[in-house]
């Protein structure tokens, strides 16, 4: 057994020495999927939300594309299942994908109505198309600032809603369980008021992914997974680790950070071209440009091993200067830090790891293998987005299990939480100097290079030796601030991605493996797993009574 297993807190503590608050529902995540829970918990008691860093610096704000629904009168809940099932090759659990598509348009008037105001105006909004739509159905915001937009309403909707405490820059770094492993409260650290124990009846876990993992990604410096490893830690099933989605279009220009360049653009009639100007989609899929991210993924990376080039460009020219900037105006301003006009010039790019696929297994109302703990949003893994996560997507799936979850919470029989003498005796085994971002940046590149978008067995096998040999120095140590916790955790998911990305032995949706190139015969199955179990467990993915939807 590893240290990943063996690990229960990162920290010594003694609870009863450390200040004490209470709330009924402590929401752990402050972007699309925490805000909206909070604010439907706040209609049923006190709420307490924890964000890690400042409130704007979550996926959700980054987010340019927009929000998928079924609103067009030509559209249908039934079309926008077709598309998110056909996206995940095989493996979402269909009760899921209904329950999105069928209360996705109710969440959109809810935005409406707490004051979101999506492009179009007066005649109706203006529907976007992205990778993997049959139809035009993608809502947006100031062009490309749908995340910023829905952040500042979700901020000012949580404001205006009496009962809702915001701690932001607060990192939770445990889940407290009590003897009968009911989570019951998180051990917390905020800069000015040190660890606290915060305890509450429903904890929900809304803190996003895991992005960071790779030395490649769209994500924002956030995104260290601190959520699945805590549930890990504390006990909870974990699902489909091995699956990340990988955007085809991020900036690719030499100390840049991979900023994303929204498949909105292609949506918008850009092509993927190669430095010659060959039209990289053309012949591969039906859907050429717009087909599904994983297919357009494997696309950019065959091409360029075949070419030798290090990346793709994206060729949006036919829209004019003015013309990009008018409906890109975020990226317009982005790229002309760097030189380019997106409108005239062809604009470079390569994939990187964008959204964690797995996460915290959870049932249909966000209930997790742990009582007293839901999660919701990109933490989660509730079915919904299979093997490949359809564009868009997961706005609403934010908002539409935030909601869902509260509702599960606020039926459960859940007593109040007491608090409970909790005693974490972590011992240091490691006293030497540890240099902290030489392990980050290590374990990065290790993912990036063996377990990214094309895997292969041999390889992967030494990563998750070489991460259980950092991990003993790793999460031998103990660190008093957020960055050594965050290093630790991002070890934790590294290692278990890749453990998970061993296990599954056939190539499906986000990633190929060089060694299984085929699916696996038996099916779509979900890979479950929880600490201290020596293998996983497989389950098929579910198949939906048909309801015409
Ligand atoms: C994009 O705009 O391409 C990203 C949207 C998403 O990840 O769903």
């Amino acid at each position: 057994m590893s240290i990943f297993d063996e690990r229960r807190f990162l920290i010594p503590f003694r609870s009863q020495l450390l200040p004490q608050l209470f709330t009924d529902t402590l929401v752990i995540g402050g972007g699309v999927a925490g805000l909206r829970a909070a604010i439907e918990a706040a209609r049923h008691g006190t709420v307490t939300v924890l964000a890690k860093g400042p409130m704007e610096l979550s996926n959700t704000h980054w987010a340019q594309g927009g929000i998928a629904a079924a609103l067009a009168a030509d559209d249908s809940p039934a079309a926008h299942e077709r598309d998110t099932l056909a996206a995940g090759a095989g493996l979402c659990d269909e009760d899921a994908v209904q329950t999105l598509v069928r209360e996705g348009p109710a969440e959109i008037e809810w935005l409406h109505a707490a004051g979101m105001r999506f492009d179009g105006g007066d005649s109706g909004v203006s529907l976007g198309l992205e990778g993997g739509h049959g139809r035009a159905r993608i809502l947006h915001a100031d062009g490309d600032q749908t995340g910023r937009a829905l952040m500042r309403t979700l901020i000012d909707a949580a404001a205006r809603t009496r009962g809702i405490r915001v701690f932001d820059r607060c990192f939770a770094l445990d889940l407290c369980t009590d003897g009968a492993q009911r989570v019951t409260g998180a051990l917390t650290w905020h800069p000015r008021f040190g660890l606290q124990v915060l305890w509450a009846r429903a904890t929900i876990l809304a803190a996003g992914g895991a992005g960071q993992v790779y030395r490649e990604t769209s994500n924002p410096r956030v995104a260290t997974g601190d959520a699945i490893a805590m549930a890990w830690r504390a006990g909870a099933q974990v699902q489909d680790l091995e699956f990340m989605q990988f955007h085809p279009t991020t900036l690719y220009v030499a100390g840049a950070p991979r900023h994303l360049i929204s498949e909105a653009v292609r949506g918008e009639g850009a092509r993927l071209v190669d430095r010659h100007g060959v039209e990289i989609m053309q012949g591969r899929h039906a859907q050429a440009d717009l087909a599904p991210r994983d297919v357009v993924t494997r696309g950019i990376v065959e091409h360029l091993a075949g070419s030798g080039d290090s990346h793709a460009f994206l060729d949006a020219r036919h829209l004019g200067s003015d013309g990009f900037a008018r409906r890109f105006p975020g990226l317009a301003r982005m790229l002309s830090e760097y030189g380019i006009d997106g409108g005239s010039a062809l604009i470079p790019v390569h994939p990187a790891a964008h959204y964690t696929i797995g996460g915290v297994w959870t049932d249909l109302d966000g209930r997790t293998s742990l009582r007293g703990l839901y999660a919701c949003g990109e933490v989660a893994s509730n079915g919904v987005h299979g093997a490949n996560r359809l564009a868009s997507n997961s706005l609403l799936e934010g908002l539409v299990f935030g909601r869902r979850t509260v509702q599960a919470a606020i039926r459960d029989p859940l007593p109040d939480a007491v608090p409970m003498q909790w005693e974490s005796k972590v011992r240091t085994s490691v006293a030497g100097e540890l240099d902290l971002d030489d392990v980050r940046s290590s374990l990065r590149s290790a993912m990036w290079r063996n377990v990214g978008i094309v895997r292969d067995g041999a390889k992967m096998r030494d990563c998750v030796d070489m991460f259980a040999f950092w991990g003993r120095y790793a999460l031998g140590s103990v660190f008093d601030t957020p960055s050594g916790w965050e290093t630790q955790n991002l070890l934790t998911v590294g290692h278990l991605m890749t453990r998970a990305a061993l296990e599954r032995r056939e190539s499906r949706g986000a990633h190929t493996r060089l060694d299984w190139p085929a699916e696996d015969p038996v099916g779509p199955q979900h890979l479950l797993w929880r600490r201290g179990e020596a293998n996983p467990l497989w389950r098929a993915a579910l198949r939906a009574a048909r309801s015409g939807a």
